[in-house]
């Protein structure tokens, strides 16, 4: 484990060097390489590294909310919070059948003081999995520790570092086609997060950018791709238990707002996240929900 302004952060191996690091500080996953050392989450060289505030990158966990809905803090309150190690973690197959080799189980426990935000007591488990192949595999439970129902959002906000979003294709199969594309997303409803969550149905064959979007894909199959022909990779994106997918990339103008954000780091992200927000979760008191996302990256690039 290692240090960072005074938080402990946890870092997985692979044997082949591929490699994540976990923060206390959220249960976020601060960054993920690939055997050769290439970085795969985007973190602002604006960040803010110093609790409480989220670090702006990497992987921060909303919950109990998506957006500012419920309490003051725009997607719960988790990632703002200091999370432990969890000592007594179920054990490594019980809850899943990834091929792991190195893991960490982190904990947050809600406390008196944040009924303040949220009336509700939970236990809110991330076990971080570092699999044989370099992908990375998160499982996130809620128990319900209170004595009546719950329901609540989630989502894996997941910053995935990108070539250069503006940069067109050259395969000009559509004007403006830019050389990053989101695929399994076609023809899909949609909430505009930009007009209140409106709904509207995906026209396009992939979802490429041009402009800023903020959407809230519902309903979404197992697999999401982002095909970045730039970097030549493909990240893939399979989930559990997450129907919806966030897609988020505030371009030049909302870029300048956010103070912890480049004005032009737009270029380099695209937050891709696995996500439940259209229909809230709802748990009884003692039980128990599972959310799952594996994140894998292929060099190779399908046309
Ligand atoms: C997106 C939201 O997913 O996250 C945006 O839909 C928001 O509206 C963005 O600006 C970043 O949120 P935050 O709280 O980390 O600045």
């Amino acid at each position: 484990s290692e240090d960072e302004n005074g938080v402990s952060q946890v870092v997985l191996r692979s044997p082949r060097r591929a490699s994540a690091r976990i923060s206390l500080h959220g249960g976020q996953v601060r960054s993920w390489k690939t055997e050769k050392g290439e970085q795969l989450l985007f973190t602002s060289s604006k960040a803010n590294l110093k609790p409480p505030a989220a670090v702006r990158g990497g992987i921060p966990i909303c919950f109990p909310q998506f957006g500012e809905q419920v309490s003051t803090e725009q997607h719960g309150f988790v990632r703002n919070r200091m999370w432990v190690i969890d000592r007594n973690p179920a054990p490594l197959h019980s809850i899943d059948s990834s091929t792991g080799i190195a893991s960490i189980d982190l904990v947050y426990i809600s406390t008196d003081d944040d009924l303040r935000f949220w009336p509700h007591r939970f236990e809110l488990r991330l076990r971080v999995i570092l699999n044989v192949d370099g992908s990375l595999t998160l499982i996130s439970r809620v128990r319900n520790v209170d004595c009546k129902p719950f329901s609540f959002a989630f989502a894996y906000h997941t910053y995935f570092s990108i070539g250069d979003i503006r940069r067109i294709s050259q395969l000009k199969v559509h004007l403006n086609d830019s050389e990053v594309r989101v695929e399994g997303l076609e023809t899909l409803d949609y909430l505009d997060n930009m007009l209140h969550r409106e709904r509207f149905t995906e026209q396009e064959d992939a979802i490429t950018f041009e402009s800023e979007v903020d959407r809230v894909y519902v309903s979404t199959p197992d697999t999401v791709g982002i095909v970045d022909h730039e970097e030549k990779r493909t990240f893939v994106i399979k989930k559990e238990g997450l129907p919806d997918v966030v897609v988020w990339n505030p371009w030049d103008k909302k870029s300048k707002a956010i103070p912890d954000f480049g004005n032009n780091e737009y270029e380099f992200m695209l937050c891709v996240d696995a996500a439940a927000i259209e229909n809230p979760i709802t748990l009884k008191p003692g039980e128990e929900w599972t959310g799952r996302v594996e994140l894998s990256v292929t060099s190779s690039l399908k046309h």
